[in-house]
């Protein structure tokens, strides 16, 4: 696959075959992009990665503690703005009503809208979900180096006709991911992914939010 086709092609999938994907697969995957840069070449990502019954177990867990405790959210870390502004609440907006009218979600359908939240945490029906973490002393930088390697791990699955679908929604939660995964408490997730094959009959899918034009978030100087 040509790399501009690679990263322009790159969508978050919400729908995946249970089709299982290889420990090779995923290892060499998650070795490619492990070339990704970091500042003095620290490193600092960390991986968890899970299929089969450990998969099914986490899921498992994070799902029934939700329907038990669905407002139980216990950030580790502000992903989004605690006080949302334009631009950035009308294109937050934008996005998560494209997706609820693309499902046929309708406003005020809570309930049709909760079903699809928990989704996330089956991971869309992926077979193979990733797990990201790193030192919880690590300055800003690090996360800068972890987005790099994430977003290798996002494109470098294209090469082997997978798609991902990156999930922040893991983070609220993460109390009860760690009664599964062994992640110590002197590291911070930082988000999970899911990843396997496209379901190409999920509706979905069908969903694909727009981007700025280039103009409108670069200046161009002494061109
Ligand atoms: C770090 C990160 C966390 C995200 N978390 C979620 C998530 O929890 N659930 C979800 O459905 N999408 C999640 N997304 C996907 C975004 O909604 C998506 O990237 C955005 O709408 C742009 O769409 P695209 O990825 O299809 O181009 C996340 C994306 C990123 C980069």
């Amino acid at each position: 696959m040509n790399i501009n086709d690679a990263i322009k092609g790159r969508r978050s999938v919400r729908g995946f075959l249970s089709d299982p994907v290889s420990k090779e697969i995923i290892e060499k995957i998650i070795e490619d992009s492990s070339w990704a840069p970091s500042g003095s070449n620290i490193q600092p990502w960390k991986v968890y990665a899970v299929s089969g019954l450990y998969r099914d177990r986490l899921c498992d867990e994070v799902t029934s503690g939700l329907e038990k405790n669905p407002n139980d959210e216990t950030p580790q870390y502000q992903y989004y703005p605690v006080k949302w502004r334009e631009p950035y609440l009308t294109r937050r907006r934008e996005t998560g009503w494209g997706l609820y009218s693309t499902l046929g979600i309708s406003k005020g359908e809570r309930d049709k809208a909760f079903k699809q939240q928990l989704k996330n945490y089956d991971l869309f029906g992926a077979p193979v979900g990733l797990f990201f973490t790193m030192d919880n002393d690590l300055e800003l930088g690090s996360w800068l180096d972890c987005g790099m390697f994430i977003q290798n791990i996002m494109i470098s699955s294209r090469g082997f006709g997978l798609e991902t679908c990156p999930q922040a929604a893991w983070v609220y939660h993460h109390e009860l991911v760690r009664k599964v995964l062994p992640i110590p408490e002197s590291e911070i997730l930082i988000c999970g992914l899911a990843i396997g094959y496209e379901d190409k009959n999920e509706v979905a899918n069908t969903f694909r939010p727009g981007r700025q034009k280039v103009n409108e978030f670069t200046r161009f100087l002494g061109f």
